[in-house]
């Protein structure tokens, strides 16, 4: 079976074609390195000791999707491709909507075209808003506060529509929570060059003393010790979720969508407590005002992707703080 993954060099996505290679798929990337960087490649073929093709070019190029779609008979498709700062997407909206929805167009007039219609796409617990009660369920309602949601929630509908017009295709939404860690060989992983937006990336740049302190927006929030509570989810136990969910597409007709979490969910401070025990380092925080639009809480109910792909999360906070600290470790002895 090939698989064409978008997006492949990311940080999901580069761990996702680990597991595709290892359970002995056939592995399509294409990748614009808008925010990846080339050696990933050989970095995902040292881990696996596999080879696969690798094109460079943009999703939203439909004469380049025409050829990967020419050279190679794809059975199905995981798109990761897109932008997904929340913040960025609020300064740069065109941006947003521009890349994330038009590649996706792109992406889905040439599968119509070549008769592929098995599609997993990455979307976001973002779609959520703010959820009327916990643990989050797929039937709850859908809406979103910054055009990077609005650009998921989008993409789903245009699925959704998709599917009814063709009972053909065969979709998997994927909505995942706080993925954070890396891979255990400590070669691939997330390590962003500007300030992180996000939590982890944030906390190892502090702990490597790349940044001087954390800011812990808010402790006043309705959790056990007022920090945001969220879902973390170790990127491996991720990646194994697209393998679940492409043998359930492979093998079915229909749309659906998957909460990919654990079903736990960790403050700010119970991160960076176990990050500091877990790697016997220091992290300097402060805790400083709430950030406009964040919410409490937010973990999923997994049991949907549990009871139907026969997935469940395995790895703890205490994997995901390891692994992310060796894998940036790595980096910089490289
Ligand atoms: N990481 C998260 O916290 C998170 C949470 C929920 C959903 N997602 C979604 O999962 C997907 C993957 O996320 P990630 O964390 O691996 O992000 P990432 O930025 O590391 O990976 C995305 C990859 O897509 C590439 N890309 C972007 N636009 C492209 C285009 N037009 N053509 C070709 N390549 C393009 C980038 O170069 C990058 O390699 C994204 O769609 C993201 O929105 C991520």
């Amino acid at each position: 079976m090939k698989v064409l993954v978008t997006g492949g060099t990311g940080f999901i996505g580069s761990h996702t074609c680990c597991e595709l290679l290892d359970a002995d798929y056939d592995v399509v990337v294409i990748d614009n390195f808008s925010n990846s960087k080339s050696d990933v490649i050989d970095k995902i073929k040292k881990i696996t000791g596999k080879d696969f093709k690798f094109y460079e070019g943009d999703v939203c190029d439909k004469s380049l999707l025409n050829k990967i779609f020419s050279e190679n008979k794809i059975d199905a498709v995981i798109h990761f491709a897109g932008y997904k700062a929340v913040g960025e997407s609020v300064a740069k909206p065109l941006m947003y909507y521009r890349n994330n929805i038009d590649s996706t167009l792109s992406l889905l007039e040439t599968m119509n075209e070549f008769g592929c219609k098995k599609i997993a796409f990455s979307s976001s617990a973002t779609v959520y808003g703010k959820p009327k009660s916990l643990p989050i369920k797929e039937d709850f309602s859908l809406s979103t506060t910054n055009p990077y949601g609005s650009t998921k929630l989008m993409i789903e509908d245009i699925l959704r529509d998709l599917y009814v017009s063709d009972n053909d295709w065969s979709i998997a939404i994927l909505r995942y929570f706080n993925p954070i860690g890396a891979h255990k060989s400590g070669l691939i992983g997330e390590n962003p060059n500007d300030i992180p937006n996000n939590l982890m990336p944030y906390i190892v740049k502090v702990a490597t003393g790349e940044l001087e302190c954390l800011s812990v927006f808010g402790n006043d929030y309705d959790t056990p010790d007022g920090t945001g509570v969220r879902d973390y989810i170790h990127v491996v136990d991720l990646a194994k979720g697209h393998i679940k969910a492409i043998e359930h597409i492979l093998n079915s007709r229909g749309v659906d969508a998957y909460n990919l979490g654990t079903g736990h969910g960790y403050s700010v401070l119970d991160l960076v407590k176990t990050f500091m025990d877990v790697n016997g380092v220091n992290v300097k925080y402060k805790i400083t005002d709430r950030r406009p639009g964040d919410i409490d809480a937010c973990y999923a109910d997994p049991s949907k992707a549990r009871d139907i792909l026969g997935w469940e999360a395995r790895l703890g906070i205490e994997d995901m703080c390891r692994d992310a600290y060796n894998f940036v470790k790595n980096v910089k002895e490289d």
